[in-house]
């Protein structure tokens, strides 16, 4: 009850950061841009210039760093973003569907998924709750990314949806992460930093769970040794999150046992 009350609250708040936002294109390159209170319940700002060139470098740093460890996105067949809001990263590869690649999003936020599946016609979008299971059958995808999510997930839910991901992972398929990591050291208050330095998880308003009023920040040594358990992490690039400014970039294969 009190998370569903701060979660209205922050999306009010949230709501009234973009009223006075200029109305913008209503397309680009033929696909349609989401209201302002849209774009900043994901980017945090409703500024639609933003919102494309974040979600377009999101979309190649994911190229790129699938390429610079072997694999190719587009001799992957089938792909899940998950916390997909309304679609900044996915509306990116609209030309993978043109392959016949199935693409696909899922959301806890009911109006960005709904938004999404209804305007990305290429990809197939559905709304999960805040906690798993989703309604996907086992092995079901060959990549999964999250984008800008566990840094609003507090632990448990994290490590619950780690293991729905290797349910819902073909037998070494591929994890894509973006975290808030050392970089943030100077927003951390001086017991955060010592947490943070000792390979514990920093967890901030974690009563608006899955909004970005909470907060989560990952030493590298908790994604190595608790957060990837069932996983090989096959890169680590401190910042290299392209689009999601200063998150670092984590690709992990799925392990067949724990
Ligand atoms: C900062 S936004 C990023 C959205 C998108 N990944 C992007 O890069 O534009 C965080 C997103 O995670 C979603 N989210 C948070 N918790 C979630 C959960 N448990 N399941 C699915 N989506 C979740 C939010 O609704 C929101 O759309």
């Amino acid at each position: 009850m009190v998370h569903f009350i701060v979660s209205r609250c922050f999306s009010s708040f949230e709501r009234a950061l973009s009223l006075r936002a200029k109305r913008g294109p209503d397309a680009h390159e033929g696909v349609a841009i989401p209201p302002a209170h849209l774009i900043t319940a994901v980017s945090g700002t409703p500024h639609v210039d933003r919102f494309l060139d974040g979600g377009h470098k999101a979309a190649s740093g994911i190229r790129d760093i699938l390429r610079k460890n072997g694999y190719d996105v587009e001799r992957l067949p089938s792909i899940l973003d998950f916390g997909c809001g309304c679609g900044r990263v996915l509306r990116w590869w609209k030309g993978l569907s043109k392959g016949g690649i199935e693409l696909h999003g899922t959301d806890y936020n009911r109006k960005l998924a709904t938004w999404a599946d209804i305007n990305l016609p290429f990809a197939k979008v559905a709304v999960n709750r805040l906690k798993p299971p989703t309604q996907y059958p086992n092995s079901r995808f060959d990549f999964i990314y999250a984008i800008s999510v566990f840094t609003h997930l507090p632990e448990q839910h994290q490590i619950a949806w780690m293991t729905e991901f290797r349910r819902l992972l073909r037998p070494d398929g591929l994890l894509f992460l973006s975290l808030h990591g050392a970089s943030y050291r100077y927003r951390f208050s001086n017991s955060e930093w010592r947490r943070f330095s000792s390979g514990e998880l920093v967890v901030r308003r974690r009563v608006g769970a899955g909004s970005n009023l909470c907060n989560t920040f990952h030493p590298e040594l908790y994604v190595r040794n608790v957060l990837s358990k069932g996983f090989r992490v096959i890169d680590f690039i401190p910042e290299g999150a392209m689009g999601s400014p200063h998150q670092d970039a984590w690709l992990m294969r799925r392990l067949e046992t724990l």
